[in-house]
């Protein structure tokens, strides 16, 4: 079996291939090489699934978003959600919270860090995180945006971004926002074309997207639906934006940074990967913490895979990774003959 280094470069060779590439767009004065990004997705854009997104092209990383209370009054607890590599740069904090000097404080305490951006969550539609004012509860909230960009923009070393929805079915703020991000110094939107009411279902509005990039001056990215290769190119087309947010479609195909859609991805590759992926989960998390967490990865690269629900709730179900390998190592080599006697 061909080596996961095959399909995964090494850092040095990441870091040295983007030097040579002209910036796509700036954040301020950061420069971003590539149009496609991991979307930050609480249980999901973790250290060792967005690493790999990274060294397969994602051009810059989010992690998940993290409470700015639980920065200021317990760091120390933050520490995995704030873990990065190098090659992951630039590296965008997003925080969440609806105080500005809360905020404000959070952004401080984690300079110590050096993240090159910090991003304030403006989209989260949680009723837990709304009744806090925060996330899209945000979007009814302009002034209130208004004073957390001025502040953060103000106070920091570093450029200061916002990732907002279309705002509320009976409040559509999303053009309001964006150039009140804008105006106090924010340097960045990424704008997800769905309603909090729509929550993650229904169809995201493109349209809404190209509005906000035709509205401001600091680049746009757009998220909402991208589900194939195709879709990255018709997202850029229909709105002008300047690069284009993966969520859901990243989980089970990071691929998809490369430009691939899953059915082009060979078995072997997949293979490597998804040992791959869990030996960071294991490395990263610890053996049982790691093997749980990894569940809802390893159902989606399975599921994608095609393989029968029997063999994935087996495997899945796996709290040794060596019992986890030896299941995996058979199910491809089983795709492998039934390949070979399908093509017979
Ligand atoms: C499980 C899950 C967790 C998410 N967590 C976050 C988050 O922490 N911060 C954030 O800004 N958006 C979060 N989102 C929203 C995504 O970043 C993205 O905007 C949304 O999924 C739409 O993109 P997609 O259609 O490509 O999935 C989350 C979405 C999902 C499905």
């Amino acid at each position: 079996m061909k080596s996961t280094q095959d399909e995964i470069v090494s850092p040095a060779e990441q870091l040295a291939a983007e030097n040579k590439r002209t910036p796509v767009f700036h954040v301020r004065d950061v420069p971003v090489y590539g149009d496609v990004i991991l979307a930050p997705m609480d249980g999901f854009s973790d250290w060792p699934f967005r690493s790999l997104c990274r060294a397969l092209g994602s051009a810059m990383s989010y992690t998940e978003f993290v409470r700015a209370q639980h920065i200021v009054e317990a760091y120390e607890h933050m520490a995995m959600r704030l873990t990065y590599d190098e090659v992951e740069r630039p590296m965008v904090y997003q925080i969440y919270g609806d105080d500005p000097e809360e905020l404000l404080q959070a952004a401080l305490r984690v300079q110590d860090r050096k993240p090159d951006i910090i991003d304030i969550n403006m989209g989260c539609p949680a009723r837990k995180v709304v009744h806090q004012g925060a996330g899209v509860g945000l979007m009814r909230s302009p002034l209130t945006v208004a004073r957390i960009f001025r502040k953060l923009t103000a106070a920091l070393p570093v450029p200061v971004t916002g990732k907002i929805r279309i705002g509320w079915q009976n409040c559509r703020s999303y053009k309001l926002i964006a150039r009140i991000v804008e105006e106090n110094g924010g340097s960045l939107i990424a704008i997800h074309g769905r309603t909090k009411e729509q929550g993650y279902s229904g169809e995201a509005d493109w349209d809404v997207i190209a509005e906000i990039k035709a509205a401001v001056k600091i680049p746009v990215i757009g998220n909402g639906d991208v589900k194939t290769v195709a879709d990255i190119e018709r997202l850029k087309q229909h709105t002008g934006c300047d690069a284009v947010m993966i969520g859901r479609a990243a989980i089970g195909n990071p691929w998809i940074f490369s430009r691939l859609d899953r059915e082009q991805v060979p078995d072997e590759m997949v293979y490597q990967m998804v040992r791959q992926h869990l030996e960071r989960h294991l490395a990263f998390y610890g053996t049982r913490k790691g093997m749980v967490l990894f569940r809802k990865h390893a159902l989606q690269y399975l599921k994608l895979q095609h393989f029968p629900r029997t063999v994935r709730t087996q495997m899945i179900t796996r709290d040794n990774p060596e019992e986890f390998l030896v299941l995996l190592e058979q199910a491809f080599n089983d795709l492998k003959e039934s390949r070979v006697e399908d093509a017979r």
